[in-house]
């Protein structure tokens, strides 16, 4: 028989069959003593297991059920049961809510929950980097007190939340963050926050771009007609027309430039990395970055090259051959006629270095952050003077990080420049056995060892 209630009656009914025999066989007192010595001991012994029940329903921990005997060990093994499976229950409970709010801490958009007099209830981590708010100082406060701005307070008590709001918050670094309010239980609202500082950039970028690119194809297509119109309406010689039609020709040269360094740029955008496998021969790389550069110098200028034997690269050869060559060229077409140019090629650490210098005009400090945007020049009309369209660095700059290398710039106005190009470890190979060291040194060239400020591009 299970069951506190019917085994207590069937140890009765034994109590009182034992002691009626008692009564029989040694007369009716032994048997009533005998009956009434039974159930005391019974009373007893439910007491103190009810005693026991009391103290651990009402005791602080009640993760241990208290140790029992006899007929009480079922009552106490199934409390001991539920009870283990509630405590599982609670702890999966437990690391449940602590996942969801880790979750919700880590989400890349700002969340806050506002009661329904928009005061702070809860926020996660990014919601309070965007207001400059806290969990631990500020629930509880209203939030139109801690954001002051009145088109803030305005959306929030507008009450009509189907638009987000554009917010360019106080902040110093001018941050701009999308906001929105969505209905939540209880009155609540969660506010969103999107910070989208970066997309605003990108599409004033865009806007730039498309009127630089417009203007930049416009000026040598107005040439262009000028000169088309001219000879349609005047009577020229034929000398008088070979210029001119020389001049059209350089004009849709420049356009053709123009839109294939464009394209490059979009290719390398667009591009997946260059793979770490394929080894540039070096030797044969700079070679062609060095005949270019006194190609173009035609022997104005006093030109070094040093390379290091047995240091080659992995990645894309066509890529770096472009970004050194621009790099070169650039220092040829802004080192006025007797200046010097030293071209190096090096380990450096784990690395490599690629750094070309000269002692040209230098870029004064406040261009150097803009130099590699696109068509970002110094001196627009010298730039064209020379056939630059401004796009060199920028496709350099592009070319460069995707295999991981950063681009540095140190130049001086009337002193000269220097920019240096770094590549990681994983990207230096040693050289073939057989690739001949390149190591050709002009003397007499003088720089600028000291050249300051130094610009470091992001890549
Ligand atoms: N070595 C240098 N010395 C002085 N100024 C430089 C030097 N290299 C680059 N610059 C400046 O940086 C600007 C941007 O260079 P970039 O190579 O992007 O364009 P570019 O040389 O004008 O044209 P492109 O390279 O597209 O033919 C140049 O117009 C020039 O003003
Ligand atoms: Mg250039």
């Amino acid at each position: 028989m299970n069951g506190l209630v019917p085994r207590t009656v069937a140890m009765l009914l034994g109590m009182a069959l034992i002691a009626a025999g008692a009564g029989v066989m040694l007369g009716a007192h032994w048997g009533w003593g005998l009956f009434c010595s039974g159930v005391l001991a019974l009373l007893v012994y439910h007491l103190r297991h009810l005693a026991m029940l009391g103290r651990w329903v009402s005791g602080p921990s009640t993760e241990t059920v208290p140790e029992s005997s006899g007929i009480w060990d079922d009552v106490f093994s199934k409390l001991y049961r539920r009870q283990r499976g509630e405590i599982r229950q609670r702890r999966r409970f437990a690391r449940l809510l602590a996942r969801s709010q880790q979750a919700g801490r880590a989400l890349p958009y700002g969340v806050t929950i506002l009661d329904a007099e928009r005061q702070i209830v809860w926020c996660n981590d990014s919601a309070e980097a965007h207001f400059s708010i806290s969990m631990e100082g500020d629930v509880g406060q209203a939030v139109t007190n801690l954001v002051r701005q009145p088109e803030f307070a305005a959306y929030i008590n507008r009450g009509d939340y189907a638009e987000p709001l554009e917010l360019t918050t106080a902040r110093k670094e001018e941050l701009i963050l999308s906001i929105q309010m969505v209905p939540y239980v209880e009155s609540h609202h969660l506010l969103l926050s999107r910070d989208v500082t970066q997309a605003h950039k990108l599409g004033i970028v865009r806007r730039d771009f498309v009127a630089n690119v417009s203007h930049e194809l416009r000026t040598p297509l107005t040439v262009l007609i000028g000169f088309l119109e001219t000879v349609r309406d005047l009577k020229l010689d034929a000398t008088r027309s070979r210029d001119y039609l020389n001049l059209m020709a350089e004009q849709g040269r420049r356009m053709q430039r123009i839109i294939e360094d464009l394209l490059t740029l979009s290719a390398l955008e667009s591009a997946p990395q260059p793979p770490g496998g394929e080894r540039i021969d070096m030797a044969a790389l700079l070679a062609q970055v060095r005949n270019e550069a006194e190609a173009l110098s035609a022997g104005r200028h006093t030109i070094s090259f040093e390379a290091e034997a047995g240091v080659d690269l992995a990645g894309n050869a066509g890529e770096i051959a472009s970004a050194f060559s621009n790099l070169a060229n650039n220092a040829v077409r802004y080192t006025p006629a007797g200046g010097s140019i030293r071209i190096q090629w090096r380990a450096v650490g784990e690395g490599a270095e690629f750094s070309v210098a000269d002692n040209g005009i230098g870029i004064d400090a406040e261009h150097l952050p803009r130099l590699t945007e696109r068509f970002y020049r110094v001196d627009r009309s010298r730039s064209r003077e020379t056939g630059g369209t401004g796009l060199g660095l920028a496709i350099a700059k592009h070319a460069l990080a995707r295999h991981q290398a950063t681009l540095a710039i140190a130049s001086e106005p009337g002193k000269g420049s220097r920019f240096s190009v770094r590549f990681p470890k994983s990207r230096v190979r040693a050289a073939q056995p057989h690739s001949v060291a390149v190591d050709i040194t002009s003397a007499g060239a003088t720089f600028a060892q000291d050249l300051t400020p130094i610009h470091q591009y992001k890549t």
